[in-house]
């Protein structure tokens, strides 16, 4: 039987500040997906929560892109956006970008991960959740799983993976996208993938099927909106074992606190500390950014699960380096690389403070001559 999978998530008001998601916000939600479950909309659903972003996590069967789907997403943010004003919650509404819905979620401020599969008789998946940072956070931990038999052994000795696997690659900026093969363009795809501001990894498939295995959420806010309103906090689901990476080495990556942009006003990087949904709260200078992984099984449509992935202890190790980077880089306050680049700061409310100053300089020669 075939079953779409959907993550759809906003920032639509942060507790306190960009911390955290009021209880409130998340009845709403959870109210309005028990409603959709009930009217037959969605087969199941799961609501959850990273840092300020909520995520509505659902199977049906109507397909990815689905005008009913995204609708009733978008009013769900909607309603929540009222509770949330009504506890004035920061940024009430933040990503909610314009005014009406129309056709489909694309360009409207919320981010999605959708992947339309046919049920295998048993189904692990993994939901990857984020808070501060951006969507090519997802390149790093996909290259690992899919192509690097340092971290998935499975492409190794499974005969099954042995062929390697194809990564759809989307060019933000230019809005292409391109598919590499791997392991034989490997080097190919790390020429994009290294650079995740521009290029991200949007899904990733079998050698011999266009059903995903991996779809990421890639919609950058500053790129819709023009204008820095809050960073990404993309998503991700990712099937596992049976042919697939196994669910530890869908992990593994993530037992290295890598280094992401966001953090504070989304103009900085540090390390991507695994967190347990109940250290989902970013607060050390609005970070550092983080990541939930909660684990499903799914059974004709039904989500049996959460699990709770990274409360394992083996993820200890990995948070403690994370906090020793983040108290690393902290020392380097505005000074990059803590900061992002210039080209990256374009959007934030820097170039206000670059305008205002304009004026006050002089052309070099002027200097020499004045001293
Ligand atoms: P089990 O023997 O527990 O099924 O595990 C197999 C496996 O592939 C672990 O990665
Ligand atoms: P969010 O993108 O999570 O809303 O965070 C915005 C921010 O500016 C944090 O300092
Ligand atoms: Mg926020
Ligand atoms: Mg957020």
């Amino acid at each position: 039987m075939r079953y779409t999978f959907s993550i759809i998530k906003a920032d639509i008001g942060g507790y306190v500040g960009h911390s955290d998601v009021h209880p409130a916000l998340c009845s709403c939600a959870e109210e309005s997906l028990a409603q959709a479950k009930e009217k037959g909309l969605i087969i199941d659903y799961h609501r959850a929560d990273c840092g300020d972003d909520i995520a509505l996590i659902m199977t049906h069967t109507h397909g990815t892109d689905s005008e009913e789907i995204h609708r009733f997403a978008w009013e769900t943010f909607e309603k929540a956006t009222e509770v949330a004003k009504e506890y004035g919650q920061y940024g009430a509404g933040q990503d909610l970008l314009t005014d009406a819905f129309s056709g489909n979620l694309r360009g409207m401020g919320p981010g999605f991960a959708e992947m339309e599969i046919e049920e295998r008789a048993s189904e692990p998946i993994i939901c990857f959740l984020a808070d501060k940072t951006e969507p090519g956070s997802w390149n790093y931990p996909l290259y690992k799983m899919f192509a690097d038999p340092f971290n998935t052994i499975g492409l190794v000795i499974d005969p099954s993976m042995h062929d390697g696997f194809r990564f759809e690659v989307h060019d933000l900026v230019e809005e292409k996208k391109i598919i590499f093969s791997c392991p034989e363009e490997m080097y190919d795809l790390l020429v994009f993938i290294g650079a995740p501001s521009r290029f991200v990894i949007k899904h990733v498939f079998k050698k011999d099927s266009d059903e995903p295995v991996a779809v990421t959420s890639t919609q950058r806010l500053f790129l819709m909106a023009g204008r820095y309103v809050g960073k990404d906090d993309p998503v991700m689901a990712v099937r596992c074992q049976s042919g697939l990476p196994a669910v530890g080495e869908v992990l593994e990556p993530f037992s290295f606190p890598y280094t992401v942009a966001g953090w504070m006003r989304g103009s900085h990087h540090g390390p991507f500390m695994p967190v347990s949904t109940a250290n989902d709260t970013p607060t050390r200078f609005d970070g550092p950014p983080r990541v939930v992984a909660l684990g499903f099984q799914l059974k004709d449509g039904r989500l049996i699960g959460p699990r709770d992935m990274f409360a394992d202890p083996s993820y200890d190790l990995a948070r403690r380096i994370a906090l020793e980077q983040a108290d690393y880089i902290r020392r380097h306050g505005p000074f990059e690389p803590h900061r992002l680049p210039l080209e990256e700061m374009e959007y934030t409310t820097m170039p206000k403070v670059v305008e205002k100053l304009k004026d006050r300089f002089v052309p070099l020669e002027g200097v020499e001559r004045d001293f």
